[in-house]
């Protein structure tokens, strides 16, 4: 991870490269000019910079919408880092683990029009309210495809809650319908379920999560997706960074994350 962003570092990097004459918004070159000298390594640090400080600030807003769930707290961050290293594992490019993690961190964006007497409620929820909570991936994806530099992680959220069997939610997508990013979150995200306390039920230890995950290889989730983060996973753990170590009470599961 690179060093934290400041407007001040983003203002001057994006000076240096206006500088370079490389940036020239609104007026291409014409045909048969020659261009500006390139300056590649002034253009890779503006746009690392430009990557960094959108995650920093995507982090920043699930952090906020993460607050409203005390049960959640560090979540998102958690499969921020399990996303990216099975992303990796998987061989996806630079733009798509950038996506991938983005994605992490938004995912759940649409629950925060999910009213606090379903989100926050102890007990199990009624088929009214389990329909409301169903709503959250495509509420999240329109909100996401409003803001243009987010818009390409849109259908990542929209799909995090599919099955590789069809049986999923929204739409009931299957198979390699469904974005492969979304599949990794989707496996990320019920482990990081599983390992930690919910109001309804006590965290599993790893290996009863674990055992749940390879259970729902090719039916709820992705084999490659499983794959990646099962050979992932032991990195993630030591130093304790998703999921927790200690033995948990028996408890009935949950298909799904919520
Ligand atoms: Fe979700």
């Amino acid at each position: 991870m690179s060093e934290p962003l400041t407007l001040t570092a983003f203002l001057a990097g994006l000076q240096a490269a206006l500088q370079t004459g490389e940036i020239v918004p609104f007026a291409p070159p014409a045909p048969g000019l020659a261009r500006a000298p390139s300056n590649q390594p002034a253009m890779a640090a503006l746009n690392q910079m430009v990557l960094d400080l959108t995650e920093q600030m995507v982090a920043a807003l699930a952090e906020a919408i993460e607050a409203r769930d005390t049960f959640t707290g560090g979540h998102c961050k958690r499969l921020a880092v399990a996303c990216l290293a099975a992303g990796q594992r998987l061989g996806l490019g630079p733009e798509r683990q950038h996506r991938l993690r983005l994605a992490a961190y938004l995912h759940d964006v649409g629950k925060i029009s999910v009213p606090d007497a379903i989100l926050k409620k102890p007990g199990p929820l009624t088929p009214e309210e389990y329909a409301e909570m169903q709503r959250h991936p495509s509420s999240g994806a329109a909100l996401i495809t409003r803001m243009p530099l987010l818009s390409d992680i849109a259908p990542i959220v929209a799909a995090h809650h599919e099955r590789f069997d069809g049986r999923g939610y929204p739409l009931g997508m299957g198979g390699d319908a469904i974005p492969l990013e979304a599949c990794v979150l989707s496996v990320a995200d019920c482990y990081d379920a599983l390992t930690q306390d919910r109001p309804y039920r006590k965290a599993l230890g790893l290996d009863q999560a674990l055992s749940i995950i390879q259970g729902g290889r090719g039916s709820q989730f992705h084999p490659l997706a499983v794959d990646a983060f099962l050979e992932v996973v032991g990195d993630l753990i030591s130093p304790p960074a998703l999921g927790r170590r200690e033995p948990a009470a028996s408890v009935s599961p949950p298909s799904s994350a919520a």
